[in-house]
């Protein structure tokens, strides 16, 4: 397995990976592919988890400003159904990290959806602590 840098040709992959999360805890939502194609090249940094030559995995990266200062950013922590609980997802999440650190900030924020087990384990395993919660109201 290998953990490598983003290439234009793996928009597709993240694309996808990221309507699979939005949709599996959304349904009937659509995901705004033009703002996400756009964000995915501008603002977020995204790493590519490659087995045998193909794309199994991906984790996108940032830094965001707010009134609390500067923090890293994650989002779209996504592994391939067949390849998940190998160590594939903790692997990009370490790297990720090891970028922001690089990048110096002191703090890593992460959005997790409330029934997203698997998601909440491996923050939680990996030291993440759960800060506030998201509230939303069809109007
Ligand atoms: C979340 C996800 C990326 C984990 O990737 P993975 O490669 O399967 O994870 P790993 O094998 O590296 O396991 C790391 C940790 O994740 C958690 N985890 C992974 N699979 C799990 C499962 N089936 N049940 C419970 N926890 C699980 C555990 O804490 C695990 O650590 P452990 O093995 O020491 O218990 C993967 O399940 C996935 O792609 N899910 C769908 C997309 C998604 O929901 N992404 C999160 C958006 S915030």
């Amino acid at each position: 397995m290998e953990i490598r840098p983003f290439r234009k040709s793996d928009v597709e992959f993240v694309l996808e990976a990221k309507k699979e999360i939005v949709q599996s805890y959304f349904p009937g939502e659509e995901v705004d592919t033009a703002f996400f194609r756009k964000r995915l090249q501008n603002h977020m940094k995204t790493l590519i988890a490659e087995v045998n030559g193909s794309t199994v995995g991906c984790i996108s990266y940032g830094i965001v400003n707010s009134v609390r200062g500067k923090a890293g950013k994650l989002e779209t922590l996504f592994v391939k159904r067949e390849f998940r609980s190998k160590g594939i997802g903790q692997k990009l999440l370490e790297h990720a990290e090891n970028r922001l650190k690089q990048a110096g900030v002191k703090k890593i924020k992460s959005a997790v959806q409330i029934l997203n087990e698997n998601s909440l384990k491996i923050h939680e395993k990996n030291g993440y602590k759960k800060k506030s919660i998201m509230f939303e109201k069809d109007i």
